[in-house]
């Protein structure tokens, strides 16, 4: 007996949605950067120089990263900050991503670009208290009341809607929960149902439901259904031992910045957000020094009770030169407070001037105070070699094929400008192939895409011939 919504008729808004279907794949975007999965390092910390992560050559950069990581794994390395350095394209961006691969999902990573402080409407150094909030963890464990089990029935029941005369609505919902030890139907609110429509629970998930709040979290697919073809990757749990109804151990995984942000706001949630919801009734909209103090006391309780951990993480700058001395200033005062996390910086910048002021030019665009409490790792250029191994990782992520000679081309061309222009020149180069009608890409048309696309070189080489044109008219 599965949900019957009309849909012709006017339907009221709590009326039963439409049944959810699965999406049948993930769409495959491609970012500039899927091709790194990690660090590739050996377990003894050494960097071979064709990496299983994705990751070719730097192999002083990766090692000193990897050295990084394990520290930050140990939590030995809060509140120091480590600056990448090296010319455009050389992968510093990557190796921080890789970086945040390597340290996993329970550990938080907040990238953010230099040049995101510059709002209008917040102060600079708010964004950056934010990031560093978003940068620390908290493993909340509880011990709770809650009904779990695989889902072997989902039956909303509708009633006439008393108030419009139109339509339905869900009086209750039907839920049948399985375990190895037995089985038990719930009879539960309707806005459970739209907590279990919105974590997409069908019939065959392992699901769990708390007693006190009913929120609902899937945990998984239940493993007899695994043989079935699933094009996503899913997560198989097998079927929860026990009884339905149980007292279990929930570990919760948030960030400080989640904290404030859900306690400046505060809705009445369903989970731990809101616990901390009693703390602030004044229905605040906004994230002070204050609201951050009492919700730093409230974890300080919890982590005195043994409730909860605190998981430092990584707060990543990107294009750290843009930051201006105001931002600089305020850094050397979060990386120095005591729940701070990591931070890792990057530019490609030489001697430069700091932003913010009219003479003070120093390494990186970073002030010298900051800069003495880095540690600085560089990346190098790349050689031909190198540069062709990259391409060929990336055509394999996009599924291109190379015709012969193509990768010496494109590894020519990326020794002589840059490697990201080698790399850019590659997804046009396959739509020229395919508009011959050819799948693999051939010599030609990356000459062909040399000519339409110029590198940075050449083109400033022309306008120079060409009498500055951009200046004069
Ligand atoms: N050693 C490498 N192995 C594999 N891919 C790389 C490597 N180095 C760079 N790449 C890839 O090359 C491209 C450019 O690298 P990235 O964006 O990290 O450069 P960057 O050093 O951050 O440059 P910028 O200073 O301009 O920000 C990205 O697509 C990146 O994934
Ligand atoms: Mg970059």
């Amino acid at each position: 007996m599965a949900s019957t919504a009309s849909t012709s008729a006017p339907v009221a808004h709590n009326a039963v949605p439409p049944p959810v279907v699965p999406s049948a794949g993930r769409s495959s975007r491609i970012a500039p950067h899927s091709h790194i999965k990690g660090l590739g390092l050996t377990p003894e910390g050494n960097a071979p120089p064709d990496a299983s992560g994705g990751f070719i050559g730097q192999t002083n950069a990766r090692e000193a990263c990897g050295v990084i990581v394990d520290l930050i794994k140990s939590r030995k390395f809060s509140g120091r900050a480590l600056l990448l350095v090296g010319a455009p394209g050389t992968g510093k961006t990557a190796l921080a991503l890789a970086v945040s691969h390597e340290l996993g999902a329970k550990v938080p990573f907040c990238p953010i670009v230099g040049s995101e402080v510059y709002s209008t409407e917040v102060k600079k150094t708010e964004v950056l208290a934010e990031a560093f909030r978003r940068a620390i963890g908290l493993r909340i464990k509880e011990t709770k009341e809650v009904y779990e089990g695989e889902v072997t029935e989902l039956t909303p029941t509708e009633s006439e809607n008393p108030l419009s005369g139109y339509g339905k609505t869900v009086s209750h919902v039907v839920v049948g929960l399985k375990t190895v030890k037995g089985t038990k139907q719930l009879r539960l609110d309707p806005s459970i149902y739209e907590a279990i429509l919105k974590e997409k629970i069908v019939v065959g998930d392992v699901v769990y439901v708390e007693a006190n709040t009913g929120a609902v979290k899937r945990v998984g697919r239940s493993d007899a259904y695994a043989s079935s073809y699933d094009l996503e990757s899913e997560t198989y749990v097998p079927l929860p031992k026990g009884d339905v109804h149980k007292r279990k151990e929930l570990v919760q995984d948030v960030t400080l910045g989640d904290l404030d942000a859900a306690n400046a706001r505060p809705q009445g949630g369903q989970d731990i957000m809101s616990v901390m919801g009693s703390l602030v009734k004044s229905g605040r909209t906004e994230v002070t020094d204050k609201l951050r103090r009492e919700v730093n006391k409230v974890v300080k309780g919890y982590v005195d009770q043994g409730v909860a951990e605190v998981v430092p993480g990584v707060v990543f700058i990107d294009e750290v030169h843009m930051l201006d001395i105001e931002c600089f200033t305020y850094l050397n005062a979060l990386l120095e407070s005591p729940m701070a996390p990591t931070v890792i910086f990057a530019t490609n910048r030489g001697n430069s001037l700091v932003r913010g002021t009219t003479d003070i030019v120093s390494p990186h665009g970073v002030p010298v105070d900051l800069l003495d409490r880095c540690m600085i790792v560089k990346t190098d250029a790349y050689t031909r070699e190198q540069v062709g191994k990259v391409v060929q990782l990336r055509a394999n992520v996009e599924g291109l094929r190379l015709g012969p000679g193509v990768l010496e081309r494109l590894a020519a061309e990326g020794e002589k400008s840059s490697l990201r222009y080698a790399l850019q020149l590659l997804t046009p180069a396959a739509i020229l192939a395919g508009l011959s009608g050819r799948t693999t890409i051939e010599a030609e048309d990356i000459s062909e895409m040399g000519e339409l696309f110029l590198d940075a070189k050449t083109s400033a080489g022309l306008i120079g011939e060409g009498g500055g044109f951009l200046g004069g008219r």
